[in-house]
């Protein structure tokens, strides 16, 4: 672990503090709980449940002690709610706003749906959190908003037109960020994430991102389907990289720092036929008549780019981030997590008690959550 990191923790033991995350009950909300109740912090959680599940919750309390456990504080409740907002950011020192309905496809169905949740509900948390005297408020931001700009790496300052209603939403989210630092000296700071993976990512459904929908797919012996000629590519970037930016991003000190947005990925490009691959290997280790699946491709989905490689010297200059996993790493430990979901071992047949991943549909798609 970079030293910058490590010392910003053991700080943190130190000294706890209170923390908001919206959107604990999903994905990288759970997983920033962990952490954080792990470095003996307090944590206040909201969430609706509209797309994360009590068994998340659930899987952070076997991971940390009873004592640990106690600091959480869980309030089930929406952030389209004012008087929610409010009552959630009293006592917050930080706040990591992560709840959002996170998915392209959703958003071009349902866009009023999606901006209730991602605009209205964003603004809210921004008024609550900045009348509340929070310390700092970090933000779930998007590579999406990079939109139809085909230029690679994406550095910061260079977005283009949005893609898709969702990309709208978490573009709209800077604005107001920006203009809450320029007009109440609000200290907010946004982080571009690109296709985050690892534990705790749903694999069910329509909405799905890949590499949940093609671990499932795999274990349960296929299809596997990509939409277009699997040579879109996409920055992977392991959950406890983006757990790094977070933390970083709430506590740093620097001034330069704040009311920025950045780019919160591994920075290296792979392919969809190459991740394919590099899951099944993975999967294969275990169950090695996964190694006999092969993906069958279909039509490319509107309101996605084709290409994104991010450019990270802006997160690694200014708030000192070093992703410390790979694709690679992170996916040797996702698949042991997915597996282990699944009761899967060399001489077990599949059993899937936490999601049910047997009726998880396989097809791919990069940004299906984005
Ligand atoms: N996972 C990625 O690769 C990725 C990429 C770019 C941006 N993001 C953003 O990161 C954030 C977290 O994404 P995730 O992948 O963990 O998704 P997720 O769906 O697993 O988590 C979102 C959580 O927010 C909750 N939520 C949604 N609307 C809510 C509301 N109105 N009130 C209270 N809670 C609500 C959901 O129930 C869920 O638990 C989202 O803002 C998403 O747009 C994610």
């Amino acid at each position: 672990m970079n030293t910058h990191y490590q010392e910003i923790l053991d700080d943190l033991k130190k000294h706890p503090r209170t923390w908001l995350i919206t959107g604990v009950a999903g994905f990288i909300g759970s997983n920033l709980l962990e952490t954080l109740l792990l470095l003996n912090q307090r944590v206040i959680g909201l969430d609706n449940f509209s797309t994360g599940y009590h068994s998340n919750l659930e899987q952070v309390r076997l991971q940390i002690s009873p004592e640990q456990w106690s600091c959480f504080d869980f309030i089930e409740g929406d952030i389209r709610e004012r008087y929610t907002c409010r009552k959630v950011c009293v006592h917050a020192d930080y706040v990591l706003h992560q709840a959002a309905i996170g998915s392209v496809p959703r958003s071009l169905e349902d866009p009023l749906y999606v901006n209730e949740n991602n605009v209205t509900g964003f603004l809210n948390m921004l008024v609550a959190a900045r009348d509340a005297g929070v310390d700092r408020f970090v933000y779930a931001a998007s590579s999406s908003t990079y939109g139809d700009n085909p230029s690679l790496p994406k550095v910061e300052e260079e977005v283009g037109k949005p893609l898709s209603p969702y990309a709208v939403t978490k573009y709209t989210n800077e604005l107001y960020a920006e203009t809450f630092a320029s007009c109440y000296d609000f200290k907010t700071i946004g982080l571009r994430y690109f296709n985050i993976f690892g534990r705790r990512q749903d694999p069910e459904g329509a909405y799905a991102a890949v590499i949940p929908k093609w671990f499932a797919g795999i274990i349960n012996g296929g299809p596997v389907l990509i939409n277009g000629s699997g040579e879109t590519s996409r920055d992977f970037c392991y959950i406890d990289n983006c757990v790094q930016a977070n933390i970083l991003a709430a506590v740093t000190r620097n001034e330069k720092a704040l009311n920025q947005v950045y780019n919160v990925a591994y920075g290296q490009r792979t392919t969809l036929n190459e991740l394919f691959v590099l899951i099944r290997d993975q999967v294969g280790k275990i169950m090695p008549e996964a190694m006999r699946i092969e993906p069958s491709y279909r039509d490319f989905r509107p309101g996605d780019v084709l290409h994104s490689l991010a450019d990270i010297n802006k997160a690694r200059d200014l708030l000192g981030y070093h992703p410390e996993y790979s694709l690679q790493a992170g996916l040797e430990s996702t698949s042991d997590w997915y597996c282990n979901q699944c009761g899967v071992s060399s001489n077990s047949s599949v059993q899937c008690p936490e999601y049910n991943l047997s009726a998880a549909a396989s097809s791919g798609h990069p940004s299906q959550k984005s």
